[in-house]
């Protein structure tokens, strides 16, 4: 397994990986729109051809919001997603970035027990953040010096 940036080929694999992924998948034409922006920082997890997961995060100054973190089902429990993260916290790091926040379903415990053992904690909880009403816990990781 390799990680690299991610090309504007790989926006059609990631497109499909959301919506095996994800209940609210991002679109072709939202995650494209994301790539072209200069403060998104996107990581694809690679093996030979094929794209087994992907994340990406925003840079706001100092901040950056983890945006998706997600592997193939068949690519799951291999320690994919971590490395994902460890790689995304360095490339923001080297962006002067201080602070990770992210947003995650209550009910999505691979999720977070993968993000409380990269080293975020728990801050509090989003009530009906998302579209269908579920909470979200807001958790966030201080990285750099
Ligand atoms: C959450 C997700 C990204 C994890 O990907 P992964 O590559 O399987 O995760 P890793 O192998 O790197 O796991 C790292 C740690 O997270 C925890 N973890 C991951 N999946 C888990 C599961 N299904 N059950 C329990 N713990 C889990 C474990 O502590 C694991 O370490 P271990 O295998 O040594 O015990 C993956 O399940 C996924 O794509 N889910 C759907 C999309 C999603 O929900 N993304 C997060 C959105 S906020």
């Amino acid at each position: 397994m390799e990680l690299r940036k991610w090309t504007y080929e790989d926006i059609y694999a990631i497109a499909a990986l959301e919506k095996v992924c994800f209940r609210d998948p991002w679109t072709y034409r939202m995650l494209a729109d994301t790539f072209f922006q200069e403060n998104t920082v996107a990581l694809a997890a690679v093996e030979g051809n094929e794209l087994i997961g992907y994340g990406f995060l925003v840079v706001a100054g100092e901040d950056a919001d983890v945006a998706n973190v997600a592997v193939a089902p068949q690519h799951r429990r291999r320690g994919v997603a971590r490395a994902l993260l460890r790689g995304l916290e360095e490339a923001a790091a080297a962006r002067g970035v201080k602070r990770l926040f992210l947003e995650v379903r209550v009910s999505n415990a691979p999720a977070m027990l993968l993000y409380l053992r990269s080293g975020f904690t728990g801050r509090y909880v989003r009530p009906r953040y998302y579209g269908d009403g579920e909470d979200a816990l807001v958790m966030v990781k201080t990285i750099g010096a």
